[in-house]
């Protein structure tokens, strides 16, 4: 039996994991964010509404479940501190059942400002980032010089240390970037009521998920934004700062890789990008505006209008092979309704020597051009269907075309924005490893 599921993104992000994330936390004990930030947009449907989550782990929905964000996330707590009341509004109570490591870097205002001047200052070479100050906090956490979650419980000394990295800050907003200072005072001032409200949730969460697997709880560990975002293997320097492949999983928990049993690989029916940076199969057509308007491609945290393009079976190959994936998980089938045909893109080609690329490098992502199996599509609804025999023949198709290129088995494919437009092809729970 598996018992410790990861479900991460293939893509750029927004592949709809929240969703997933919600409906496998039913059946556990423990829903786990390692990395990332209040960057990540997860929604969430239950019973017409909509809830984003951000920073909060999407499973916490569930009221027997405990959330752990852990040592590898960056952690706003005045973001944490509004998606808990904003759960409140919904009748949703964290307290007792979510807990957060003490070793979290913290994201403050200075980490903020710092990304909003840099993006200014890079103007058209700007990385589209969500200005929620993700950079700037992982590179505090880098350099050594982060204030952590756990040093919210020491103020005297919380004081001393946010005095000196205000300094440090400001000397670069002012003198480099031309940008307004930030007053250590009134992040003090702001801080200090936002410790009483956490104090009793910060814990080393390693030794919480330690105790969990000896005692054999379910645990599912969910990602954040994509595997093409991560900041070792994604389409560098327009990635996030953190790592979205699986090797976050174990240095952002403190979790070794022998507890992880079966590994999901979220993939969209298509492809978005938000944000700047390669995205060979992009579309600027009629397709981009069924994808846009369907799909209600529009980032959850920023607005933005999300870039659409074709499965890229190339980059989702990569994904499976960087994450050790055991099996997917389609979604959003239900915005390909409709189409009269359907691409996937197989291989890339360089278009000025004319040869197959396997994976580009950074200079090369400029010149490549997508190769595409073309397929037709379907005229029927799959939006809702929850078995696989009731899909279109077309629909069916086009998930074996997905598992025969990909190699690993299609498992869950979802066909709607509910939590029960799903189709549980098999029971990864209990699929033997
Ligand atoms: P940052 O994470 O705010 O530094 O942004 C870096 C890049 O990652 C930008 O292109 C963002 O649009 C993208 N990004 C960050 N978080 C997400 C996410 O949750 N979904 C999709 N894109 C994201």
């Amino acid at each position: 039996m598996n018992k410790n599921i990861v479900i991460l993104g293939t893509q750029w992000g927004d592949e709809g994991k929240g969703k997933v994330v919600d409906c496998l936390t039913k059946d556990s004990s423990y829903v786990v964010r390692y990395q990332g930030g209040h960057n990540a947009g997860h929604t969430l449907v239950v019973n017409d509404k909509k809830i984003i989550l951000h920073l909060i782990p999407s499973g916490l929905l569930h009221k027997n479940v405990i959330g752990i964000i852990a040592n590898g996330v960056v952690v706003s707590p005045f973001e944490l501190i509004k998606e808990i009341k904003m759960l409140e509004t919904h009748n949703i109570f964290v307290h007792k059942r979510l807990f957060i490591s003490n070793s979290s870097p913290l994201i403050l205002q200075y980490h903020i400002e710092m990304d909003i001047a840099r993006e200014k200052k890079l103007g058209i070479s700007a990385l589209g980032t969500t200005g929620r100050g993700i950079g700037p906090a992982y590179e505090d956490k880098i350099a050594r010089r982060a204030l952590r979650i756990g040093d919210l419980k020491n103020e005297k000394t919380l004081s001393i240390r946010l005095e000196k990295i205000v300094n440090y800050y400001n000397h670069q907003l002012v003198s480099f970037y031309k940008h307004k200072p930030v007053d250590y005072k009134i992040i003090l001032r702001d801080l200090l009521p936002t410790i009483d409200l956490i104090y009793d949730m910060i814990k080393d969460t390693t030794s919480i998920l330690h105790t969990a697997i000896q005692s054999n709880k379910k645990i599912i560990f969910e990602g954040a934004q994509g595997s093409f975002l991560d900041i070792d293997h994604g389409t560098y320097p327009y990635v996030t700062s953190s790592n979205s492949t699986i090797g976050g999983v174990i240095t952002g928990t403190g979790v070794g890789s022998k507890s992880l049993d079966y590994i999901l690989g979220v993939t969209k029916a298509y492809s978005t990008r938000v944000g700047y940076g390669p995205f060979p199969t992009e579309l600027f057509d009629d397709v981009d505006k069924h994808f846009s308007k369907k799909g209600h491609e529009f980032g959850s945290t920023t607005g933005r209008k999300r870039r659409t393009g074709w499965l890229d079976a190339v980059a989702l190959c990569r994904s499976v092979r960087i994450n050790s994936l055991s099996g997917l998980c389609i979604t959003k089938l239900d915005v390909l309704d409709g189409l009269h045909e359907i691409k996937i893109c197989t291989a890339y080609k360089n278009i000025n020597t004319l040869e197959i690329i396997s994976f580009p490098d950074i200079d090369e992502w400029k010149n490549i051009e997508p190769i595409y199996e073309t397929y037709p599509g379907w005229n029927k609804k799959t939006l809702g269907i929850k078995k696989l025999i009731d899909l279109p023949y077309e629909a069916r198709n086009y998930i074996n075309r997905i598992e025969e290129i990909t190699q690993i088995p299609v498992d869950i494919i979802s066909t709607g924005p509910d939590r029960s437009d799903i189709i549980f092809v098999r029971d990864i729970f209990f699929i033997k490893k």
